[in-house]
């Protein structure tokens, strides 16, 4: 993809209303700190145009980014952070349930898992929740970069396993920093979902 143009265009909160989007929806799920908001910044070529932090739970709303007037790259609020109250957690569990279950322009959901670690079991009802929902998530096993090129395998079979994902379910390992696995995404995303 060649990126023209980008625009934080919507950002949700959990009272918000959602938008009614006309074009493509690619939304990008996963634990607090494992790297969706890194994952969008490499997709759109930009160092921080969608913020990064050390501190876990910085995205704490449904942010839509505009590539192109083009497509919607969605960024989703992260689950599993324990500082954060059950409250919250639970308004952010129904604001991406909303968000999931109501958007009429989602062609597909990425589910991102560390690959240094097997998956939570958050992760796993994440991803069990995606299916229910009738989308087919690829995963996409981040921070490549922290595992030694003859560890990769294995993790990535423990990331299969332990999510037990349906047979055939793609897998892409990428890293934010290496940049590798970056134009799979793209072309993944170009020949699967966009017309
Ligand atoms: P929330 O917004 O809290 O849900 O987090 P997030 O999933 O958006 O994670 P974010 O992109 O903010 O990254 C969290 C931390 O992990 C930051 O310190 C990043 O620099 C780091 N990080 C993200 N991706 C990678 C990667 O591929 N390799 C390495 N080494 N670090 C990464
Ligand atoms: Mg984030």
């Amino acid at each position: 993809m060649i990126i023209r143009s980008i625009n934080l265009e919507t950002v949700c909160g959990i009272t918000s209303v959602l938008p009614d989007n006309d074009k493509p929806e690619i939304a990008f799920a996963g634990k607090s700190n494992v790297g969706k908001s890194s994952l969008i910044n490499a997709l759109m070529n930009r160092k921080s145009y969608a913020r990064i932090s050390q501190t876990p739970g910085k995205t704490q709303t449904i942010n839509f980014y505009n590539i192109n007037e083009e497509m919607y790259l969605v960024d989703l609020p992260g689950y599993g952070y324990a500082k954060v109250s059950e409250k919250e957690k639970a308004q952010w569990g129904k604001l991406i349930e909303r968000y999931l279950h109501g958007s009429s322009q989602l062609r597909a959901v990425f589910l991102l898992i560390d690959i240094r670690h097997e998956p939570s079991s958050n992760d796993k009802m994440m991803y069990r929740w995606i299916v229910e929902q009738g989308f087919a998530p690829v995963i996409i096993a981040t921070k490549l970069d922290k595992l030694k090129r003859s560890q990769i395998q294995k993790h990535v079979k423990m990331v299969r396993e332990g999510l037990d994902l349906v047979p055939g379910t793609k897998i892409i390992p990428f890293s934010s920093v290496t940049k590798q696995g970056r134009d799979e995404i793209w072309e993944f995303v170009e020949t699967e979902y966009l017309d």
